[in-house]
């Protein structure tokens, strides 16, 4: 995700926390539908940057999993001591770190570990035979890296039963989909393969049904690599077959043979934007391919998205301003200008400037992504 929307996010969320009160800006929540095994998984991991998800052929992901991630802010002055007890590998840190609603105050530093833990924990609650259950799995990531938002994984949608589920399976998934992606702050990532028919896309259809209009969902052909040979996704990418207003993304994720050699998730991005770059059909627009710009586009739409809260935001502190001034008055005493006082006009200094940030420096960024 994008650093500087990171920033000013966080530093507003900071400044309402400061304010007191029900006051955050509510950022929506990202949810990929798409048929099983479409690379829902591959696709979330790849936006998050970190291995942690369990992917692979047939039926994984099958529990709810709500990821909410969280931005912590690390200052480079003071280093976090490392507590007792704990030891680091190379690429494991202090400051990022896992932790499941379902085993409070146990911090995950190995993200393999956070993996591990989702497949016991789908296990326990559906047996290991192909079962599925709609009871969510809650995972909180906290790092410096990543904006304070949350993503879903949702099982892929089947038609036919297999292993210990039920025969009426495509209904049960179907039902369990619609109730995360029907709230209105739901981004629907809609991923379909890019090696099968877009017509039938499930996921595509499903979207359709709660987003007639196609406002909150963006399309992502997934295995653009294995497509045939003289083939390629361009009639889609120009909106000649099934049209969506945000358009549509293709990527490349990790293939089986990649997971089993434990491909590092920087070396398929080096992979996909070499393809992408090489490839005669794609050449010409790369840099509207790709993971790194479906990051882009949903930046640009949480974008929208804090503009669209932006009245209600001051509304609140216009609200809390008065009721500030309100008890000071009370205390007869408007001179009294130390450090209460100053303390809120500060905060609300510094949102407006963010807020302006927000406006100009960013409109242009949103002009320049689409
Ligand atoms: P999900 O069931 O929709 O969550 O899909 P997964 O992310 O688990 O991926 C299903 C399988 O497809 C895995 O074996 C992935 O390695 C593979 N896969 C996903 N995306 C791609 C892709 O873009 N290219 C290739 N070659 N394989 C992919
Ligand atoms: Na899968
Ligand atoms: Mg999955």
């Amino acid at each position: 995700m994008d650093q500087h929307l990171i920033q000013t996010v966080n530093r507003l969320q900071d400044a309402f926390a400061s304010l007191g009160g029900d006051s955050s800006i509510d950022l929506p929540q990202i949810t990929v539908v798409g048929s099983q095994s479409s690379g829902k998984s591959s696709v979330l991991e790849n936006i998050v940057g970190r291995d942690f998800l369990p992917r692979g052929t047939g039926i994984v992901t099958r529990r709810p999993l709500v990821l909410q991630l969280t931005n912590r802010r690390v200052d480079p002055e003071r280093p976090t001591p490392i507590p007792d007890g704990v030891s680091l590998d190379e690429d494991e840190s202090i400051d990022e770190w896992g932790e499941f609603l379902h085993l409070p105050g146990k911090k995950f530093y190995d993200f393999n570990k956070i993996r591990d833990e989702i497949v016991r924990e789908t296990e326990k609650e559906t047996g290991n035979n192909a079962g599925i259950s709609s009871v969510p799995i809650n995972l909180r990531i906290f790092s410096p890296n990543v904006l304070t938002l949350t993503l879903v994984d949702l099982p892929g949608l089947t038609k036919v039963p297999v292993g210990d589920q039920p025969k009426d399976i495509e209904r049960l998934i179907k039902d369990m989909l619609l109730k995360f992606i029907s709230k209105p702050n739901a981004i629907i990532l809609s991923v379909t393969g890019a090696n099968t028919d877009l017509a039938n896309s499930d996921g595509l259809k499903l979207a359709r049904e709660v987003d007639p209009e196609g406002t909150r969902t963006i399309g992502v052909l997934t295995k653009i690599d294995l497509m045939d040979k003289g083939t390629d996704v361009v009639d889609i990418l120009a909106g000649r077959v099934i049209p969506l207003r945000y358009g549509y993304v293709p990527v490349i994720n990790r293939g089986q043979n990649d997971i089993k050699a434990n491909k590092r998730i920087k070396d398929a991005l080096a992979y996909e934007a070499q393809f992408f770059e090489n490839h005669p059909s794609y050449r010409a627009k790369a840099q509207y391919c790709g993971t790194p710009f479906l990051a882009r586009k949903l930046n640009m739409i949480l974008m929208h998205h804090i503009k669209a809260t932006l009245p209600d935001i001051k509304t609140r502190i216009h609200s809390s301003l008065s009721k500030y001034q309100a008890e000071l008055s009370q205390l007869g005493d408007d001179t009294l200008m130390g450090s209460p006082s100053n303390m809120v006009l500060n905060v609300i200094t510094e949102f407006t400037n963010e807020y302006r940030t927000i406006l100009d420096g960013n409109s242009q960024d949103l002009s320049t992504s689409e």
